[in-house]
């Protein structure tokens, strides 16, 4: 579908390590020094040089970590794409509201790729995995936040589903806001 920004939004089932595009995005944690899921695969894929960049900004600007919902970019190492842009999405809490923080992780990632002159970025489904959040909440927080904050220079932005549970959630967020 393509917004009123004029980006056109694509789901595609797959795996998102083998994705061309010009931003790659990590569904990260705060120390950015990998782990599991969509991370680990990236790491294992993207090779060293993914982890030596996360290292350096963590002795740069990060020395805390990266604060949820908010993202940062490193080379793409060995993927086939510019950047990966690593973002930190919110643990899902049953008595908390953290929506506000799952949308920052998809708005943050789209402005740091836009100011990188990204024109394709691809997202996982972030949180829905070891975070546990809800596959059609984030599904449809991930479509919302993207048809509204997507702009040029970003022209394509891919939703990568790693199963069919999530394919389906997302193909029914999209068609929600057609
Ligand atoms: N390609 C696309 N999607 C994937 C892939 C892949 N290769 N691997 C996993 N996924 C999907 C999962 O099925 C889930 O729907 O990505 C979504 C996000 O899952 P996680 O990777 O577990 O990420 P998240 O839920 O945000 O948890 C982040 O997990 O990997 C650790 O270091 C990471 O601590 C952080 C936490």
């Amino acid at each position: 579908m393509r917004t009123s920004h004029g980006v056109t939004v694509r789901l595609v089932r797959g795996d998102l390590t083998r994705q061309t595009a010009d931003v790659i995005v990590n569904a990260a944690n705060s120390s950015l020094l990998g782990g599991g899921g969509v991370d680990g695969a990236i790491h294992r894929r993207g090779g060293p040089e993914i982890l030596a960049a996360c290292r350096e900004l963590r002795a740069s600007h990060y020395g805390k970590g990266l604060r949820t919902g908010q993202a940062v970019a490193t080379t793409a190492g060995a993927l086939d794409a510019r950047w990966v842009v690593h973002t930190v999405g919110p643990v899902w809490s049953s008595v908390e509201d953290r929506s506000a923080l799952l949308a920052s992780c998809y708005r943050e990632s789209l402005r740091v790729a836009a100011e990188l002159g990204a024109r394709t970025v691809a997202f996982p489904a972030i949180s829905t995995g070891i975070y546990g959040w809800p596959l059609d909440d984030g599904a449809r927080i991930a479509v919302r936040t993207v048809i509204e904050e997507a702009v040029p220079p970003v022209e394509e932005v891919r939703f990568v589903l790693f199963d069919d549970h999530a394919y389906v959630e997302f193909e029914s967020a999209l068609a929600a806001q057609r």
